[in-house]
């Protein structure tokens, strides 16, 4: 099985960490499809960390909590698949999770073969107190290699945060995706980091193994567990981080409450056009075209899709409204010139305007506020 694009969904842990439960989750499997999530292309339904009992049982099989999933997981899976999604679950590379939950360390197969048999479709595999005497790659190929013989096309979702420099052997592993940087908090902070170690990891993108930036906080407002004391982020930068995952290629796996969305974040993750650059076909790795000063803080950065267009979002990470002559497009960037006799014009898949490129290089209007973001598709034109 290959994934060919950047999978989207949703993920309990940004939210809920260890306060999961059967409800909760089937409560969220119908709210993905009433909502049009899953019409949009959020299809995976991840449980994250402290699902299972501290112990295993006498067999060594994993075993979820009685409390929170009293009916198995096979039931929770199956209430998902009859809705049209699929299921995601959760395991470590270590002997316990990071939560400290059993892992699936000397377990690999045994634990690949009960996901098998519960109806997993995903798994999210972390790396936490993981044994120091055996290389992350060997244990993620071990797992690799325990998901694709266990009989059921499960997607392997490796979470080891570019530890180990990873960005070398992640792709031998059989992962699919990689989660390529730290855990993501809702914080402007947190989100600038992120994007700024992304440029050094766009050559590992792609398929064959898409760089994760971890799961979204849209829609946390300062609620949740990844929110801390500094969280309230405004609408335009939940718009602006939506915007980057979707221009960088990351998955686009929801970690807020679905049941209970406000209509701001109803229009972020449902902005359909935004989703389409994320889900482009080719899932091409985007490219920086220039970093103005200050030279990580202000970034103009594009993706080639697959019907000729190309997504160009102008990034400001900085705390100050940054010219417009730190941010520019010119034909020559991707690829034209003089004998193409081609010109660009520009959709803004935010507000809907659109313009035709005047001069030979495009800047963005007025300069961009703090913490903000312009994306555009754009398309050649006859000039
Ligand atoms: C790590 C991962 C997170 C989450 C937690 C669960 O920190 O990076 O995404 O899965 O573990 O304990």
């Amino acid at each position: 099985m290959i994934l060919t694009r950047p999978p989207m969904g949703w993920n309990s842990w940004n939210t809920f960490a260890s306060d999961i439960d059967e409800t909760m989750i089937m409560e969220t499997a119908d709210a993905m499809v009433n909502e049009g999530l899953l019409d949009l292309g959020y299809e995976y339904l991840v449980i994250d960390d402290c699902w299972s009992e501290k112990v295993r049982d006498a067999a060594g099989r994993l075993v979820p909590d009685h409390i929170k999933f009293p009916h198995g997981m096979k039931y929770v899976a199956d209430y998902v698949h009859s809705k049209g999604l699929k299921f995601g679950m959760y395991s470590c590379a270590g002997a316990v999770t990071c939560a400290g939950y059993p892992g699936s360390f000397e377990h690999e197969f045994i634990d690949a073969a009960s996901f098998a048999s519960w109806g997993v479709d995903y798994l999210k595999y972390d790396y936490c107190f993981r044994d120091p005497n055996v290389p992350g790659e060997i244990l993620y190929r071990r797992m690799g290699l325990a998901l694709a013989t266990c009989g059921r096309d499960i997607v392997f979702s490796a979470c080891n945060w570019g530890a180990d420099e990873s960005q070398n052997w992640i792709k031998t592993t059989g992962a699919h995706l990689w989660r390529s940087t730290q855990d993501i908090f809702d914080t402007w902070g947190s989100i600038k980091t992120l994007t700024q170690k992304q440029p050094d990891l766009f050559k590992t993108n792609g398929q064959g193994c898409f760089n994760d930036m971890d799961m979204l906080v849209v829609g946390l407002n300062g609620r949740g567990n990844a929110a801390t004391k500094d969280s309230l982020l405004s609408f335009e930068e939940y718009k602006a981080h939506f915007s980057i995952w979707a221009l960088f290629g990351s998955p686009l796996m929801l970690g807020c409450d679905v049941r209970n969305m406000t209509d701001e974040t109803r229009q972020i993750i449902k902005n359909r056009e935004v989703i389409d650059i994320a889900r482009d076909e080719a899932a091409r790795q985007p490219f920086v075209i220039h970093a103005g000063f200050p030279s990580d803080e202000a970034l103009t950065v594009c993706r080639m899709l697959e019907n000729g267009d190309i997504a160009v979002g102008f990034i400001n990470l900085s705390d100050k409204p940054v010219g417009r002559w730190r941010f520019f497009l010119t034909p020559g960037h991707i690829g034209l010139d003089a004998s193409c006799g081609k010109n660009l014009h520009l959709r803004d898949v935010w507000t809907g305007e659109e313009f035709d490129m005047e001069n030979e290089i495009f800047v963005a209007e007025e300069p961009l506020p703090p913490h903000s973001v312009r994306l555009y598709r754009v398309s050649l034109i006859d000039c």
